[in-house]
């Protein structure tokens, strides 16, 4: 097999480590790809987002299966422009992709589909929205209808920061046309966990748990990002909350977009809020978690081409069943200063070599670029995941911080508390 995996990130220098393993696949070939990937197969300069230019790359390179990492790809129509090549494609159509791209579309789906989610109302119009805060008690979640790079959700404590966010968004426009709307909904009490399935457009098979930290700093404080760490499994996500999961969001969810014509290919992200009275859905994402994935792709022990492959020719319910190491993962994310404000990239990284030569070490680069002389530099916000694999989550921490301990990175900084809810 001949595969193509489009994106640049952490999360795609992982599935690119975990298919290079697979005595089925031939060649593997990345866009517009990182230095990790490069290591592992041609690159091409294709962006993300133009997804003409990438099917047309895939038929010319006569790909047998396209990998979509990030949502703007499927966003821009890269599966169906695929779909009418005949090109195997793992990832949503820009109709099913919706459910991650507009979240006004994912609340009024949810509604009517009896997905449990928090109550909502969409506003393009500030004063209404505003007047909708007078009757409510704080905090309140204020989110840009669009795609906006996790970044679109405002959490305000105060009647005053609400007010901001929504001038901000609606009209400043702080960012762009993703926030033409604004969906204002209840806050969700409780525990956040990222649940994963594997989705034919029919069958679902869930993933173990994995869960993230949002928050830039220690003790999950400063402002929201992509994603600064990620450890599995999850103890918050019990097998009776992955049931559930299954049972109340996912497979709801794949029956309502099969029956409304827009069938769910590619992975199926649920962020969940764990409740008192279960887990309730705070967002869809159409494709794999960075920086969970790369502690997925550390614990699977099955060969991923042929699932892959099985879900976006819809025939996952013959696939066999994966099979995971019973170990734990971790990922630390290793960001530039700035990050995610502003990310001061160029800086020189050294040390991933030694990081790697760590015990149950692997480092997923990010945004890295390599200049001519080998020299490593900074090339984006999140800048490399430092992976690892233990016995057991302490010992698995313990690892992934001894690699971090061997970069040399002046210009970057990590959290030195990952996975602390669930080493108590
Ligand atoms: P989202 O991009 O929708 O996942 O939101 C980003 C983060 O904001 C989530 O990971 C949560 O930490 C938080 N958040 C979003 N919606 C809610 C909600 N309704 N209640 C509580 N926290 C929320
Ligand atoms: N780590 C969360 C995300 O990928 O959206």
């Amino acid at each position: 097999m001949k595969i193509l995996i489009v994106g640049s990130g952490g999360r795609e220098h992982a599935l690119g480590w975990k298919l290079a393993q697979s005595p089925l696949v031939s060649e593997l070939m990345s866009a517009p790809g990182n230095p990790g990937l490069a290591a592992l197969g041609r690159t091409f300069p294709v962006k993300v987002e133009q997804a003409a230019e990438l099917a047309a790359l895939a038929a010319r390179e006569q790909v047998d299966l396209v990998v979509i990492g990030p949502e703007v790809a499927a966003a821009a129509g890269l599966a169906d422009h695929l779909a009418t090549l005949g090109i195997p494609c793992f990832g949503p159509s820009k109709a099913a992709a919706e459910l991650e791209a507009s979240k006004a579309f994912m609340k009024e789906f949810c509604l009517r589909h009896g997905v449990p989610t928090a109550e909502y109302k969409v506003f393009d119009d500030a004063i209404r929205a505003k007047a909708y805060l007078g009757d409510r008690e704080p905090p309140f979640v204020i989110k840009a209808d669009g795609l906006a790079a996790g970044k679109g959700v405002v959490i305000a404590e105060t009647r005053r920061a609400a007010d901001e966010a929504i001038d901000e968004i609606l009209f400043l426009r702080k960012f762009g046309t993703a926030g033409q709307r604004i969906v204002i909904e209840d806050f969700l009490p409780g525990e956040e966990a990222s649940f994963f399935a594997l989705c034919d457009g029919e069958t679902a098979i869930p993933l173990v748990a994995a869960q993230d930290h949002k928050r830039a700093y220690d003790g999950d404080k400063g402002p929201n990002t992509g994603g600064m760490g990620a450890y599995s499994p999850a103890p918050i996500l019990t097998d009776a909350a992955r049931d559930q999961t299954m049972e109340q969001i996912i497979l709801p969810t794949l029956r309502g977009m099969k029956a409304e014509g827009r069938p769910f290919v590619g992975i199926l992200f649920a962020g969940l809020m764990i409740s008192a009275d279960g887990p309730k859905l705070i967002e869809f994402n159409v494709r794999f978690g960075d920086p969970e994935c790369q502690t997925l792709m550390r614990r699977l022990k099955s060969d991923l081409a042929p699932v892959l492959l099985a879900a976006a020719k819809g025939d996952l319910a013959n696939a066999p069943a994966l099979e995971w190491d019973a170990r734990s993962a971790v990922t630390v994310v290793y960001a530039a200063q700035g990050y995610p404000d502003e990310p001061l990239t160029g800086s020189v990284i050294r040390g991933v070599t030694q990081a790697n030569a760590v015990p149950d070490v692997v480092v997923f680069h990010a945004g890295t670029r390599e200049d001519e002389d080998g020299t490593l530099r900074a090339a984006g916000g999140r800048v490399l995941n430092v992976t690892a694999t233990g016995d057991t989550l302490t010992q698995a921490v313990a690892s992934a911080y001894a690699g971090v301990a061997q970069i040399d990175w002046p210009g970057g900084f990590c959290r030195s508390d990952i996975a602390w809810r669930a080493l108590g």
